[in-house]
């Protein structure tokens, strides 16, 4: 069944949300707190390893409840079913959405078309364990006999970013092997990454769900070429394996049929980590540890699922974005780990929550008449906070943002570690409290400022504050924590193309550039110059060919 369709700003709920906006929207933070002594308590949810606090943001708890008012008015319960389902909730593309299945407990049933896809996924799972234990204990050798030090993933978009960020985020769990990722169309980067491997001790990953994606078999055959100067033809089945859809082409690549990893189209490219495109994370940390990484993101589906909107962390998190991006007008939202680990984490979710909710067509097929996707971006404190920090403080756009840290360190070095939560805290106390004019000027009596000077500067040291924050605490960086983490933002992003009536699974935003860079290759390449440009682009494309060597 289709999802429904419903615009949001006609809702009574959001009418409400306009109103209330109206009696809130100035309140500072401090005051909230000030006015209930309860306010962290119940703002905070405790789930499993998770402490998630949302009181620092600009809410109380009649905004809350009229923002499940809106998730109830867009009947997000039913949404979620469907999603579960393996309706085709991805209408666009005529698919279902089933990134929740391949995590799914073996013995659960999920039809699409009519047939249960368990034992299917159950089957890959099966054959990624097999192949990885074989690589990891050295019984898979390649072509001259020597064991497999080396792994590269050749892919792009959700065929790279989540393999990537997983095998660094965990690379405290990983094993002997040194995994690489080339993604790039840029020659120089698999040439950089190549150059130091030795072929008979390489294994190659092309992980491309549609198998026609330029970059990856661009970057594919020029590795193959590159390999086969090393090696011969028949050492390719020892060294090359893919992830796709398309057996047909991947086979036409010259690849094993024994070598495929299958997976199907109702994955999503950005949400197919869990699939066998999470076959280097397999390798690179060994079966057991993906299996957790699995089983943690299938813990917050039951989590999403299952709990009520008031609690369900989630669905919280997906209604705040819509209260600041579509009242207080905020373009974006800043996601901040305090820990090195997860360094990639905000480029990895740039794909999953703009890829998907960057969309400004509704349900029905209508230009919405208000704001949907977010911009994302964000670095681990507390590098950042010697970055951008000083904007997010003292700027004057509003950026709300997710503090994300861990009870433990891996390596459990206390003095960093308290060192690195302190700062945690404290830029979350910073963004809510600010600094007063009055603050301010006792900090002055301290020094040996003149009259003059302290009123001239005085202006530049106030901090106004009242900049929201949520704070998720994590006992410790798991695989499995891990898992939980991911699924918590791949929910969200699901509420939040819920609520703006969009479709958040399709991606035709990406297609119009592909298309054109295949025109200019052709004249880069050839001396045809049939095609009319406008004057900027046809003055790039003729300065670069005489200027190209
Ligand atoms: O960038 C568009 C996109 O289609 C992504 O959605 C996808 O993750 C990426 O390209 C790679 O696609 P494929 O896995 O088919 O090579």
């Amino acid at each position: 069944m289709a999802l429904k369709s419903t615009n949001p700003t006609t809702t009574k709920s959001w009418k409400k949300l306009q109103a209330h906006f109206d009696t809130i929207s100035t309140t500072h933070l401090k005051e909230l707190f000030e006015n209930n002594s309860e306010r962290a308590e119940e703002l905070t949810i405790k789930w499993d390893d998770f402490y998630v606090d949302f009181s620092k943001n600009r809410i109380t708890q009649e905004t809350l409840d009229i923002l499940i008012e809106l998730a109830n008015e867009v009947d997000l319960k039913d949404a979620i079913s469907k999603y579960f389902k393996g309706d085709i909730i991805n209408a666009t593309e005529g698919r279902a959405v089933l990134h929740t299945a391949l995590r799914a407990e073996e013995n659960s049933e999920v039809f699409v078309d009519g047939e249960n896809v368990m034992p299917e996924i159950y089957e890959v799972r099966q054959k990624i364990k097999t192949f990885t234990d074989a690589v990891v204990n050295g019984k898979h050798k390649g072509h001259t006999d020597k064991t497999i030090t080396d792994i590269v993933n050749i892919g792009i978009g959700g065929s790279d970013l989540g393999p990537a960020m997983v095998v660094d985020s965990l690379q405290y769990y990983k094993n002997h092997l040194n995994t690489h990722f080339v993604s790039n169309v840029d020659g120089d980067h698999h040439k950089e990454i190549v150059k130091d491997l030795n072929p008979e001790t390489t294994l190659f990953v092309i992980v491309s769900k549609t198998f026609t994606t330029q970059e990856t078999l661009s970057n594919a055959n020029s590795i193959r070429t590159w390999f086969l100067e090393h090696l011969p033809e028949d050492a390719v089945s020892k060294h090359f394996v893919a992830v796709s859809t398309n057996i047909e082409s991947v086979k036409a690549f010259g690849i094993d049929e024994n070598n495929i990893f299958p997976m199907k189209d109702w994955v999503g490219g950005r949400f197919s980590l869990w699939s066998a495109v999470g076959l280097s994370i397999s390798l690179s940390l060994g079966y057991n540890n993906f299996e957790s990484l699995l089983e943690g993101a299938r813990k917050m589906d039951e989590h999403f699922k299952t709990t009520e909107f008031e609690k369900n962390i989630p669905v919280i998190s997906a209604l705040l974005t819509v209260w600041y991006n579509n009242f207080f007008n905020a373009e974006s939202e800043a996601v901040i780990p305090y820990t090195q680990y997860l360094n990639q984490f905000a480029t990895y979710l740039q794909q999953g929550i703009m890829e998907s909710n960057g969309k400004y067509v509704d349900r029905s097929g209508n230009e919405v008449n208000y704001q949907t996707g977010t911009i994302i971006w964000g670095e681990p404190g507390t590098n950042s906070q010697h970055a951008f920090f000083q904007l997010i403080h003292q700027g004057t756009k509003l950026i709300p943002a997710d503090f994300i840290g861990f009870i433990e360190s891996l390596h459990g070095n206390k003095d960093h570690h308290d060192k690195l939560m302190s700062n945690y805290f404290a830029q979350t106390e910073a963004l809510m409290n600010g600094k007063t004019k009055e603050e301010v000027l006792a900090e002055f009596e301290a020094t040996n400022l003149s009259d003059l000077e302290k009123e001239r500067l005085l202006p530049f040291k106030i901090f106004k504050g009242n900049k929201p924050t949520t704070s998720i605490l994590i006992q410790k960086l798991t695989p499995e924590s891990l898992g939980k983490l991911i699924a918590l933002y791949e929910h969200k992003i699901f509420v939040q193309g819920i609520i703006w009536n969009i479709y958040s699974y399709d991606q035709f935003g990406v297609e119009l550039g592909k298309q054109l860079a295949k025109t200019i290759l052709n004249e880069l390449t050839t001396c045809d110059n049939s095609v009319k440009h406008d004057s900027s682009t046809q003055n790039l494309i003729d300065f670069y060919k005489e200027k190209h060597k």
